[in-house]
């Protein structure tokens, strides 16, 4: 049986299915929804793995499909994209009664539900996620977006999918490095909101890196409900869903400083976590031990725990472009204690450059 998380946004509520092989249900979740036609946005890659499959159950539900094939990876994740998808969708005259559905990881999610946003001034959007990042996070809570030459997810709104349908089985296919980047997110939620599920983490490390399908899909379940819970009671970023950029602000230093790519997110935010931890210590917050706990953790499942040695002076540098700097005051998020995460301007600039490598 598939376990179902709702997202509780009054009228736009929408829950989310999760299950092995919940693609082939595709028919009865969309059963009865008033939707002319669906154009499935996907990229190379994730075409030949799971597009016959998503093609075929969508066409047992009588639905007319288009596909639209964009270019695999984040550097294509650009405004000559969305607009590529805008371009075949107005070729192949879809209406406002049509839906995109994003078969895919983050960067398919991101762009084809800014093209759902955008198009007609907003059709209907699915989220049919294959990557584990894109499963506990990009695909749920509505942020949508390209890249700017200037900055990353520049442009962009918040949009959200009407289902999201989480198939576990696509994850047999996800290479390690990108299953490694999806558990960074994972424990986040445990480190900012569940200790208890940080303590399930350690002792299931090992069934997560082996893909053990119950493991796996209690983890993201565990997941998607933190998610739904922030989003459902921030879905804007006016407060508590900034929580959700634990590690980030260090991490995206990280990624601009040695150039977007080389390290995956999901390795930068872990090492940005084990920052932001030592920071939590150095402000009295977090016990020794614990910092300890969470980078054996995060080491555990293969993540890196320390950053590259930039200096202080670059990092500090690179934090200042992070997009949760407002009016040039830097916001971090740190942990008051385990599970518990905290938004805050107030540490010290010396603590700072004390945990920045
Ligand atoms: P991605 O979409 O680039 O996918 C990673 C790689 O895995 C790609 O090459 C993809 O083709 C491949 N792939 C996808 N599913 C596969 C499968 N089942 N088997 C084999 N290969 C598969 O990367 P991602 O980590 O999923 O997403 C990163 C993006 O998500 C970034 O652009 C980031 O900004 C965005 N993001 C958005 C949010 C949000 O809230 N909207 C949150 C976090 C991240
Ligand atoms: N990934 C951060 C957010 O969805 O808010």
């Amino acid at each position: 049986m598939p376990r179902i998380v709702n997202v509780a946004l009054g009228e736009r509520s929408y829950p989310i299915h999760i299950g092995e092989h919940v693609i082939e249900t595709l028919p009865a979740l969309l059963h009865g929804r008033a939707i002319s036609r669906i154009a499935v946005v996907t990229n190379p890659t994730v075409a030949e793995l799971y597009l016959a499959r998503t093609e075929h159950s969508l066409a047992q539900a009588g639905f007319p499909i288009v596909t639209i094939t964009i270019p695999d990876g984040e550097a294509h994740k650009t405004v000559a994209t969305w607009t590529h998808v805008h371009d075949r969708l107005l070729a192949a005259r879809l209406d406002r009664k049509s839906a995109v559905l994003a078969l895919g990881g983050g960067v398919v999610g991101d762009i084809a539900g800014f093209a759902a946003a955008t198009y007609q001034r907003g059709i209907s959007f699915i989220q049919v996620p294959t990557t584990l990042l894109a499963q506990v996070d990009s695909s749920v809570g509505g942020k949508t977006g390209v890249n700017h030459p200037l900055g990353k997810n520049m442009i962009g709104a918040f949009y959200q999918p009407e289902l999201v349908v989480i198939d576990t089985s696509t994850l047999a296919t996800l290479p390690l490095r990108e299953l490694r980047a999806g558990l960074a997110e994972v424990i986040k939620y445990g480190l900012i909101r569940d200790r208890d599920f940080f303590a399930w983490l350690e002792a299931n490390a090992q069934a997560l890196l082996a893909r053990d399908p119950a493991a796996m899909a209690h983890a993201i379940e565990v997941s998607c409900r933190h998610k739904a819970e922030v989003v459902a009671n921030d879905e804007t970023e006016q407060g508590e869903r900034a929580l959700l950029n634990l590690g980030h602000t260090f991490g995206h230093a990280i990624e601009a400083g040695l150039g977007f790519g080389t390290w995956l997110h999901g390795e930068a935010v872990a090492a940005g976590t084990v920052m932001a931890a030592r920071l939590s210590a150095r402000l009295g917050w977090l016990p020794e031990p614990e910092v300890d706990r969470i980078a054996s953790l995060l080491s555990a499942v293969g993540l890196p725990i320390e950053g590259p040695a930039f200096g202080a002076d670059r990092y500090l540098e690179l934090m200042a472009h992070d997009k949760k700097v407002i009016a040039g005051n830097m916001r971090l998020i740190l942990l008051r204690a385990m599970g518990e995460g905290v938004v805050t301007s107030d540490a010290p600039v010396g603590d700072v450059r004390a945990v920045l490598p």
